[in-house]
């Protein structure tokens, strides 16, 4: 997908988003909205879902895809993102010093830190089977859409 469709892609599907997340204010329902609308518009997403901090670990939460790592102890490009406070793009995960395969077949990822106030309270995380999927386009708009969760 070219640049210019995929920011107007993301345009809509925030828009859709922010429609239909007015309904509520809980978390876990926005959540689970959001998953389950990025994770069917965008083809080269593989496995779509948010990771939340638990008693100091990364535990599962909603997500679409293959099933999942339930608890991510302490490394990874999940725990990269909650330490730095920084969306992490991954090009190539083989290259990714401490990387956690759930799924063999994912081969590039996004981790976006979900903010309330200045404390990350979970992570959204997207994985491509397709190599160096992923670009600052991926990244403003899911930073831009998780702002909308809390
Ligand atoms: N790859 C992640 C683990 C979660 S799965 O991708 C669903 C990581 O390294 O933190």
């Amino acid at each position: 997908m070219d640049r210019k469709k995929k920011a107007a892609r993301y345009l809509r599907v925030y828009q859709q988003i922010q429609d239909l997340i007015l309904q509520t204010s809980d978390p876990i329902s926005k959540m689970s909205t959001i998953i389950a609308i990025l994770h069917h518009k965008f083809d080269y997403y593989f496995w779509t879902g948010f990771y939340h901090l638990n008693d100091a670990k990364l535990t599962i939460g909603c997500y679409q895809g293959s099933l999942a790592c339930l608890v991510l102890e302490s490394k990874g490009v999940c725990w990269k993102a909650k330490n730095t406070q920084e969306t992490v793009i991954v090009p190539d995960v083989h290259k990714f010093p401490g990387h956690i395969a759930c799924d063999s077949r994912s081969r590039s990822e996004i981790v976006v830190p979900v903010f309330k106030g200045k404390n990350v309270m979970a992570v959204l995380d997207v994985d491509s089977k397709e190599l160096d999927i992923f670009d600052d386009i991926d990244a403003k708009w899911l930073e831009k859409i998780v702002e909308l969760i809390y």
